[in-house]
């Protein structure tokens, strides 16, 4: 038997603690930290730089190495190989589905596209210019009000219909934002197309003619929805966790899921990296703006990030995506795609972004696709939480599943005032 492994803190007082260093089937080792309260101690780490949360078999980053392995499976052939509901289907049950495995799968998900007409009406308390990420808050929260009957976490069957009801409805419920929003009909879902095919059908369908998808542009938004579907313990993801924890329902985890990723240091990051770059406009600015970044004036969006220190690998799929798509639909002459390109040359040539290691995330490129596949500035951070939603969703399985797992409660290091007694207002100065 292997001896245990263990690191010894000695306090300035002379006392000491043995913390078990831990090993995974791959990145770096961990400190178990959880006894160090025998010498009345917390650890600190604001913002998480060097925490481990969790245990966890889903998706595994190499930041230094620019690795993404979503169940041991690179990113770059799920990408290229795999479709989404397949590889929606690997995240939750942790293998690749056999053919019938596959197609059962596919069915549930498709059976289930259709949300409660009730819903509708949830979208009529909204502006119509409503940002559709706060629609979206709303009215994925508002799906736990529907399905009383799988709300028991601990029945493992309960969490899979929970969670097929989730991969197939929070599109529909996206299409629908984005109807409301623009003053079209809803488009009900329908059987015949795939995922993604759906998706676009109830996003650019209208009743008044045949919708036929095209191929190119689904082809793109799969990808897309691939390289978003997960990302092991990013701040949405870990808000999934910690609602989870407290055993609420997975409807209402998932809304709590959804308001994270809409900030604009997060998911919001690829609606604000189109706008940075409609911004700068033309290529001969790019120096200019640049500069305006090492002045910290603002940051780069679509750049930089707090696993990645080299290129995200997701970016590097993105690329290749948008040029394929501008190529295809005969828009290789993207002033948007040129002007990324140039921003992503003289970044990654100037020492300040090399001396930070600042490269760029899956954001910086895949406004671009979005904007070619015809989807609005305002819609791309809902594309993320659509793709994410599978992340969000497995990640919250694979915790309420380990019977051990506790309600998430951090400490803090208080520095506020010590203890002093209450003064009346008349003798207050
Ligand atoms: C996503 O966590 C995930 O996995 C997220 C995600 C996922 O799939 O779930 O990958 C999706 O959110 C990608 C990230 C999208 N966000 C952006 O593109 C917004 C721009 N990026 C930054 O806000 C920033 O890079 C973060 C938030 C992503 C990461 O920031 P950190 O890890 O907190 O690092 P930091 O802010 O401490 O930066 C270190 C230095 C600082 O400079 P100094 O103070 O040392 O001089 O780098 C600088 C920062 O000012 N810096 C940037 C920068 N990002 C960091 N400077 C200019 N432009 C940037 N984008």
């Amino acid at each position: 038997m292997e001896k245990q492994r263990v690191a010894t803190l000695t306090m300035d007082d002379g006392r000491t603690i043995e913390l078990p260093i831990l090993s995974g089937t791959l990145g770096p080792d961990v400190l178990d930290i959880h006894n160090i309260g025998k010498l009345g101690l917390f650890t600190y780490d604001p913002a998480f730089f060097a925490t481990a949360s969790c245990t966890s078999a889903i998706t595994y980053i190499d930041g230094d190495a620019g690795l993404l392995y979503y169940r041991g499976y690179p990113i770059e052939q799920l990408a290229e190989k795999s479709d989404f509901l397949e590889v929606c289907y690997l995240l939750l049950n942790g293998e690749l589905p056999s053919a019938a495995q596959k197609a059962e799968f596919s069915g549930f998900i498709t059976k289930h596209t259709m949300v409660h007409d009730q819903l509708a009406r949830f979208f009529n308390g909204f502006r119509r210019d409503a940002h559709p990420m706060a629609v979206m808050v709303g009215v994925v929260g508002a799906l736990s009000a529907f399905y009383h009957d799988s709300l028991d976490i601990n029945n493992s069957q309960h969490r899979e219909i929970s969670a097929h009801r989730l991969l197939a409805k929070v599109p529909t419920l996206a299409a629908m934002a984005y109807k409301y929003n623009v003053g079209e009909p809803f488009m009900y879902p329908k059987n015949k197309f795939g995922y993604v095919e759906n998706f676009l059908y109830m996003m650019f369908g209208t009743p008044t003619e045949e919708y036929v998808p095209n191929p190119v542009l689904v082809r793109a938004l799969e990808r897309i929805f691939i390289l978003h579907a997960d990302h092991e313990q990013n701040a949405s993801t870990s808000t999934v966790r910690l609602a989870g924890s407290s055993g609420a329902n997975p409807f209402a985890c998932v809304a709590s899921g959804i308001a994270a990723l809409w900030g604009p240091a997060h998911g919001g990051a690829n609606e604000a990296a189109l706008k940075m770059l409609e911004e700068i406009g033309d290529v001969s600015r790019v120096k200019d703006y640049v500069q305006g970044v090492k002045d910290k004036k603002y940051k780069l969006m679509g750049f930089g990030h707090r696993v990645y220190k080299n290129m995200d690998p997701r970016a590097a799929v993105m690329r290749q995506t948008c040029y394929e798509v501008l190529k295809e639909l005969k828009l290789e002459s993207n002033k948007l795609f040129e002007l990324a390109m140039e921003l992503e040359k003289t970044a990654l040539s100037d020492p300040y972004f090399i001396e930070r290691k600042l490269y760029p995330n899956v954001d910086f490129y895949s406004g671009i696709v979005l904007r070619a596949i015809g989807i609005p500035t305002s819609m791309f951070t809902v594309i993320f939480a659509v793709a994410r939603t599978i992340g969000w969703v497995s990640q919250w399985n694979e915790m309420i599943a380990d019977a051990d797992h506790k309600i998430g409660r951090p400490r803090q290091l208080y520095r506020g005032a010590v203890k002093r007694d209450f003064v009346p207002v008349n003798k207050r100065r």
